[in-house]
Order: C-alpha cells, then sequence, then structure tokens
C-alpha cells in the first residue's frame, strides 16, 4: 500500500553525527542518495537523536550536527530538489519512536546485532535504554515519512527488517496506516571495511588511527593511510572473498565502487602489477573524489546563514509530512484527538 499522494515514489535515510563520516558512509550510503534524489522524494535527515544512544560532549554534537549537513551537500545532494533537515527538529520522531517502542518486542530487539555488538563493549550499568530502543527511532524516522525506500550500506538491512515488521504488525493491529518500505543497497561499496582491519566494518567511531578514511582528510593523511593499509602476501590482485585476502579485496572495492567500472576490466588491469601500484590507484581515485568535495565543504561551512536556512526550510517541509502521519497515527491507536 502507498499512501504519498504524489507522483514519485519517496525515500529517506539518514547518517548519525557521533564522528567523522568515512568513505564508508560515502560509498554505502551518500552516494546512491546523490543519484536516486532525481527519482525518488527525497528525505535526508542528520540523526542527532541517534547519536545521543551514546554519550556525546554536547558542543561536539553540535558541530558534528552542521557538518554532516554540510556533507550532504558537498556531496551532491541539492537542497533545491531534496529536503535537508535535523531530526531533533521535528518532535514527531520522538513521539512516533515511544509510540512504537510500546508495541515492539523485547525479542525482536535483543536479537539486534548491533545492539549485541555495542552493547558488549559496555557493562550493564553504563548502557542506556535508548541503544535497545535504536531501532525503533529508526523506524519511526522512515514511517513517519511513508518511505517507499530506504538507501543504507549493508550493516542497516537487520533494521530495515525489523521497520517492515513493525510497520506490518501496526497496520494490523490498527488498520493500514504506514508504507512498508524497501531496502535500497548499492551493488558496490556496501560494506567497505577498516584499512588496518579489513576483516571489520569501517567505523566512524573508532580511536585507531589507520582504520578509516574520512571524507575530510587532507592528501598527506590519505597517503599515509592508504599505502599502510593491511594487505597480504599472496602478490595477486583479484576479487575475493577469502579473510586472509580481505585487505586487497577492500581496496579494489573502494576503486570499484569510486569508478563503477566493472570488476573484470579492474582485475585485467591489474593483472600485471603489484600491491604498491594497487594502493596508488586507489589513492589516486579516491582523491579523485574527496578534493572537490572537501572544496564544496569549505565554502558551505564558511558562508554564513547559509546551511541554517537550508536546515529551517527543510524541517517546515519535513514536518508537513511527518505530523500528517502522526495525526493518523494517533487517531488510529485511539488517542483522544485536540478540537
Ligand atoms: P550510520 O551513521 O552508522 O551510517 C550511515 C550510513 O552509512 C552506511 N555505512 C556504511 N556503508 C558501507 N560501508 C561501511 N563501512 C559503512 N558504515 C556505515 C550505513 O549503512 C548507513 O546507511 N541507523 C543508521 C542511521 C539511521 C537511519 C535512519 C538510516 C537512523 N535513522 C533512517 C536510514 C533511515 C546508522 O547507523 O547510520
Amino acid at each position: 500500500m502507498t499512501i504519498n499522494t504524489i507522483d514519485k515514489q519517496r525515500v529517506l535515510s539518514g547518517i548519525q553525527p557521533s564522528g567523522n563520516l568515512t568513505i564508508g558512509n560515502y560509498l554505502g550510503a551518500l552516494k546512491q542518495w546523490v543519484v536516486q534524489q532525481y527519482n525518488y522524494d527525497s528525505f535526508f535527515c542528520v540523526v542527532d537523536l541517534h547519536a545521543i544512544t551514546v554519550q556525546q560532549d554536547p558542543e561536539l554534537l553540535r558541530q558534528k550536527t552542521r557538518e554532516v549537513a554540510a556533507l550532504y551537500i558537498a556531496s551532491g545532494i541539492d537542497p533545491d530538489i531534496s529536503t535537508i533537515f535535523v531530526q531533533s527538529h521535528i518532535p514527531a520522531h520522538s513521539e512516533l519512536a515511544w509510540l512504537l517502542t510500546c508495541m515492539a518486542p523485547l525479542g525482536w530487539l535483543n536479537r539486534m546485532t548491533q545492539f549485541k555488538d555495542k552493547s558488549a563493549k559496555q557493562s550493564q550499568e553504563s548502557i542506556g535504554a535508548g541503544l535497545l530502543n535504536y531501532p525503533s527511532l529508526m523506524a519511526a524516522d522512515i514511517l513517519l515519512y511513508q518511505a517507499n525506500a530506504v538507501p543504507v550500506g549493508d550493516d542497516q538491512r537487520q533494521h530495515l527488517e525489523f521497520t517492515r515488521d513493525l510497520a506490518q504488525r501496526f497496520n494490523h493491529l490498527y488498520g493500514e496506516t504506514f508504507t512498508i518500505p524497501d531496502v535500497m543497497v548499492p551493488q558496490a561499496g556496501a560494506r567497505i571495511m577498516g584499512l588496518d582491519e579489513p576483516t571489520s566494518k569501517m567505523s566512524k567511531s573508532t580511536d585507531s588511527e589507520y582504520h578509516a578514511i574520512y571524507l575530510l582528510d587532507d592528501g598527506a593523511i590519505l597517503k599515509k593511510k592508504i599505502m599502510r593499509s593491511v594487505t597480504d602476501s599472496f602478490r595477486e590482485i583479484k576479487f575475493s572473498g577469502k579473510p586472509e585476502r580481505a585487505g586487497v579485496n577492500n581496496l579494489l572495492t573502494i576503486h570499484r565502487a569510486i569508478t563503477g567500472e566493472s570488476s573484470e576490466s579492474i582485475e585485467e588491469y591489474f593483472s600485471d602489477k603489484g600491491y604498491g601500484d594497487l594502493k596508488k590507484t586507489v589513492l589516486a581515485s579516491v582523491i579523485g573524489v574527496l578534493e572537490p568535495l572537501q572544496t564544496e565543504y569549505q565554502r558551505l561551512i564558511n558562508e554564513s546563514g547559509y546551511l541554517d536556512n537550508i536546515l529551517k526550510q527543510g524541517s517546515e517541509k519535513a514536518a508537513d509530512v511527518a505530523n500528517d502521519t502522526l495525526r493518523r497515527v494517533r487517531e488510529n491507536m485511539g488517542f483522544l484527538m485536540q478540537s
């Protein structure tokens, strides 16, 4: 069932301002948002309410929220085409999250691998309940906008399954209310791995210096990180699913996701080359995409008032859609409506 009344189908996605954005965020999420904004009615939010499921420094959270919004635009999200907004500016997200939290089975929440991974790193006494309820807030983000599709990296598949299941449960209990969203994962770059540890996903919240390629890293740092990235002793430049070949596979994957070339032509190109050449080629393709992005970012972040204006307009547009859904949810659930 599609509840949107406009012709185009809708997408919604978001990124947490919980650290420096990585090339994983770009290739898994942002790059496909840029393409899809021309095909879909698009809503992209900075999910600050999700970021606080682990403790954040208030001043840094404010700064990172603006930074992430500016990086959306610098990556190619056009604010005249897409709606860009900050999650906490729309109270409907928190409200629907509560309503969904009340009906989200604890068993489903306990099975979420991201919760298991994150909570394993902390003691039971210090984990906030928000970390467990994180998927209900994410479901609220998506369902408020009646999104048909959600462009994300591979690690969000389970959260999308949860959202679909919860929406179906709600529709069954209270009548058709929500559109059931599909997950949209890119063909290349859906799971970029850490440069220092290529069997773990590249993450923005890590202390390790050589783990992630950040979107705002300068050329010298990029060179150091990529030239030091972990490879192996096989001396063969081929895509591979074997864990012992994960480093080379990851570099090839980054190159493929950036250039859009086929795996065959990339393997062919490297057939007579060594790991040094591979790293130099990946470095050049990473710099090729990040340099113009960084120039645009600097222009935006220094232009007084520009970003705040975009976010204000975005939140007005988002609020209209979100409040409309929330009104219907309240009515269907049996809350006394105010006259
Ligand atoms: P977050 O901030 O962890 O990641 C943002 C997006 O980047 C993708 N991603 C990656 N893709 C490929 N390789 C990687 N190493 C990599 N790391 C991250 C993620 O899959 C994601 O698409 N729960 C979400 C935020 C969220 C959201 C939403 C997303 C909140 N509400 C509603 C979509 C719709 C998250 O953790 O994002």
